[in-house]
């Protein structure tokens, strides 16, 4: 079956930044993080594309892509909110604070909600245990969030 326009052009996309780590050392992790840079996220389409290039099977790419969680399968919201989820955020409520925000969102961990305003993800330490619990919105770490704070930024997302 013929490709598509938009999935040829995915897989030269792919195969491009592929072969731009071509002669790297452990050339995985870096393609994958190039692919999530262009697109946002990791197409379906391009796992055969990195598993061809790297001379390895779709099964493996997907299983580096499940071990890191950085990497998403589908495309993030327009608002990325990370809690902590470390033992010093842990110790001063961010368990709950997670609570709160997965049932205000309706979304588990790596969810989106519906409109696509908010993904929800886990961190591991922001290096603000200082300032526990800590949060991560759109790339800005942020101390002491409670569930206002966190309510503050829902709302601008149009939540
Ligand atoms: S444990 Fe949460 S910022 Fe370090």
């Amino acid at each position: 079956m013929p490709k598509t326009t938009a999935t040829a052009d995915l897989a030269d996309q792919v195969a491009e930044i592929c072969a731009r780590h071509a002669m790297a050392e452990g050339p995985m992790l870096p393609i994958l993080h190039d692919i999530q840079a262009d697109f946002g996220y990791i197409p379906e389409a391009a796992i055969p594309v990195v598993a061809k290039a790297l001379n390895q099977t779709a099964a493996e790419v997907h299983g580096v892509m499940s071990f890191y969680h950085d990497f998403r399968s589908a495309p993030a919201g327009r608002r990325t909110v990370k809690i902590c989820r470390a033992e010093a955020c842990q110790a001063m409520g961010a368990n709950d604070l997670a609570d709160t925000a997965k049932a205000r969102l309706g979304v588990d961990w790596h969810g989106t909600t519906k409109g696509g305003e908010v993904t929800l993800e886990p961190v591991y330490c922001l290096g603000l245990c200082a300032c526990a619990p800590a949060a991560m919105v759109d790339g800005q770490v942020i101390g002491r969030v409670d569930d206002a704070r966190l309510e503050a930024v829902f709302a601008e997302a149009g939540l």
